[in-house]
């Protein structure tokens, strides 16, 4: 990859990879859905158990390999090298979400700029008229907005590891974070409603918790980790050597919570203090709810809504580059690419399926497979398929292929041999089992 990260730019890199839309969309959205706080604490002890576990086993073979996913299991597996590079191949799950992940980026930036000029609508109907028309009807706001931000990632990732991902994130990162302190600040002052958030994320009730949910909060932890597509393999290789990254790993776990529960608090603040209902399916309750309450409160709300917006596209964009990526190393490692190429390849396909996704959402040009949307069938095959599967094979790989010599030697130096047989019995044993189930579930 030529040069790798610095020590801050790897944690703030791989920050940026799994702080998303994952965190500020879908976190607050399935926290809603599944009543609260035992869904979070759900969450938080999935992450730890499962996930944290599946994301040393990525980052070792990034480490250990130094290469991209395909290159990266080929020069690892002991034998059977050729079927094992396959495994690399769950990267391309990646490019299937950047595709329809870069759309609602997109719909985000429209919502900014509906914010920045005071077009936001003043009841629940009419928001919902609002989204579904820009779905709907609106053919050329998708294209443009989607369109742009197709060209800040790919010209960000065309920079390089160092000088484009790194450099981008150091500077997006804080401000996001910054952005989200002043917002929660605002937060505070509606008492009422972030005492009733406060509650609502952190007193757990059991009696919400259902099978269904258990599944939810899995595949969520998973998506979150951006685990299972290459992503953390990739931004692995290029780990400046003698990094603790025991310590990173568990500062960018800690960031990647941290920033959902506060992305949760500032939407439930709202939700509550207007007495809308935090159980919303689909896009509803950032799009619709959200946006709603946002316009009641006049030229605060649209400041506030454009900064909340904003903060969104950035944690977005700096998840869609981490997808690119994979992808692009393993052309330039394999091929012999140029950066440039690969990412016109990358790109073309990237910028096709992304137009199919619009397409089939318009009322004239709506098309569905299987009775799904092309975007929700992009969404299913790489949330419910590739990304368990991948997280499957990097655990079994590195739990029972990979020889654990060399993984104690990767581990000694940061983590005692207590903690080390823990992830190790937890990696070959229980990660892949709780994997399984969903798995399981998804084909129920
Ligand atoms: N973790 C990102 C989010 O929460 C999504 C992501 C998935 C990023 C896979 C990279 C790879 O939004």
């Amino acid at each position: 990859m030529g040069s790798k990260f610095s020590k801050i730019g790897f944690v703030l890199a791989v920050a940026g990879s799994a702080v998303g839309l994952g965190n500020a969309w879908k976190f607050p959205t399935l926290v809603g859905q599944n009543g609260g706080s035992a869904f979070v604490l759900l969450y938080l002890v999935l992450t730890l158990g499962v996930a944290f576990v599946i994301f040393l086993a990525e980052l070792s073979i990034g480490k250990l390999s130094e290469k991209d996913p395909v290159n990266g299991y080929k020069t690892l597996a002991p034998t059977n090298k050729k079927t094992w590079s396959m495994a690399g191949f769950t990267m391309l799950g990646a490019i299937l979400i950047v595709s329809f992940y870069s759309l609602v980026i997109g719909w985000v930036v429209k919502y900014m700029y509906f914010s920045a000029t005071g077009n936001l609508s003043q009841t629940l109907e009419e928001s919902e008229k609002q989204f579904t028309n820009l779905l709907l009807n609106d053919f050329l706001s998708q294209f443009i907005c989607f369109s742009l931000i197709f060209l800040i990632v790919f010209y960000v990732v065309s920079k390089g590891v160092k000088n484009g991902i790194e450099r981008l994130n150091v500077w997006m990162m804080p401000t996001l974070f910054i952005l989200l302190i002043l917002m929660l600040f605002y937060a505070l002052s509606h008492t009422n409603g972030f005492s009733e958030a406060l509650q609502f994320l952190f007193v757990p009730d059991f009696s919400k918790i259902s099978g269904t949910s258990i599944l939810e909060a899995l595949a969520l932890a998973f998506f979150s980790l951006s685990l299972g597509v290459g992503t953390i393999i990739t931004y692995s290789a290029s780990l400046p050597d003698k990094t603790n990254f025991i310590t990173s790993t568990l500062n960018i776990i800690l960031i990647n919570i941290l920033i959902g529960l506060m992305m949760g608090l500032i939407v439930f603040t709202f939700i509550f203090e207007f007495g809308a209902n935090p159980n919303q399916a689909g896009p509803g309750l950032i799009f619709i709810s959200l946006t709603t309450l946002f316009a009641k409160l006049g030229i605060v709300g649209y400041i506030l809504g454009a900064t909340f917006f904003l903060s969104l596209i950035f944690a977005g964009i700096t998840s869609a580059i981490s997808m690119i990526e994979p992808f692009a190393f393993y052309l330039i490692n394999t091929f012999k690419m140029s950066r440039k190429n690969a990412l016109i390849l990358i790109g073309l396909i990237v910028y096709i399926l992304g137009n199919l996704c619009i397409l089939s959402t318009l009322s004239i040009t709506e098309f569905k497979i299987l009775g799904m949307s092309f975007f929700d069938v992009l969404d299913y095959i790489s949330g419910k398929i590739i990304m368990p599967l991948g997280g499957i094979l990097a655990a079994i790989f590195v739990g029972f292929v990979m020889k654990k010599k060399a993984l104690e030697i990767l581990f000694e130096p940061y983590m005692s041999g207590v903690f080390f047989k823990v992830w190790y019995f937890f990696l070959r044993f229980i990660a892949p089992l709780a994997v399984i189930i969903i798995v399981i579930n998804a084909f129920k």
